[in-house]
């Protein structure tokens, strides 16, 4: 069982004017696979709040799997990739390799996405984009190589 957790990074999310639909979309997509869901919050963009939230998730909780969705884009407010960078020990760049190139076979805004993986602790950390649709498509590219890295990483 790879204990996750699900971190959205949303603005109106986090205050409750939207629904968040791609938190649940991934808590769908992986559930019975393997992977429980310890944990599940939505955040605004804020690089401070993201980096303590992170280091939470992996020095306190110590899950395995840390899936922030959104803010990997280029408005003013996508931080979520600078946030990981500043907590993680060790990059992993063959999964947001692996995101795009296969993404970007559906849709040329693949190169959009800034997201990256890394390892801080015994904790990976893979950021997805924001739309359901764009979350679940990139999920599908690593989730067949997500069990062994994470058997390895433990
Ligand atoms: N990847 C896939 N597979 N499918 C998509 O529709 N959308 C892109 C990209 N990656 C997309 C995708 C778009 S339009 C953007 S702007 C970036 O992800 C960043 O999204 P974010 O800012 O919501 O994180």
């Amino acid at each position: 069982m790879i204990k996750t957790a699900i971190l959205t990074m949303s603005d109106k999310g986090s205050k409750g004017e939207r629904i968040d639909v791609t938190g649940p979309s991934i808590r769908s997509a992986i559930e019975n696979n393997g992977f429980v869901i310890e944990y599940y919050k939505i955040i605004p963009d804020e690089l401070e709040m993201i980096v303590d939230e992170l280091k939470y998730l992996c020095d306190e909780l110590k899950v395995d799997l840390v899936f922030t969705n959104g803010g990997t884009g280029f408005s003013q407010r996508d931080v979520t990739p600078e946030a990981t960078q500043m907590v993680i020990q060790k990059y992993v760049p063959g999964i947001g390799e692996a995101m795009r190139l296969k993404s970007l076979e559906i849709t040329p805004k693949a190169m959009l996405s800034r997201a990256i993986a890394g390892i801080r602790n015994k904790t990976l950390i893979v950021n997805l984009p924001g739309s359901p649709k764009a979350a679940i498509e990139n999920l599908e590219v690593i989730m067949p190589a997500l069990p062994h890295g994470i058997e390895i990483l433990i």
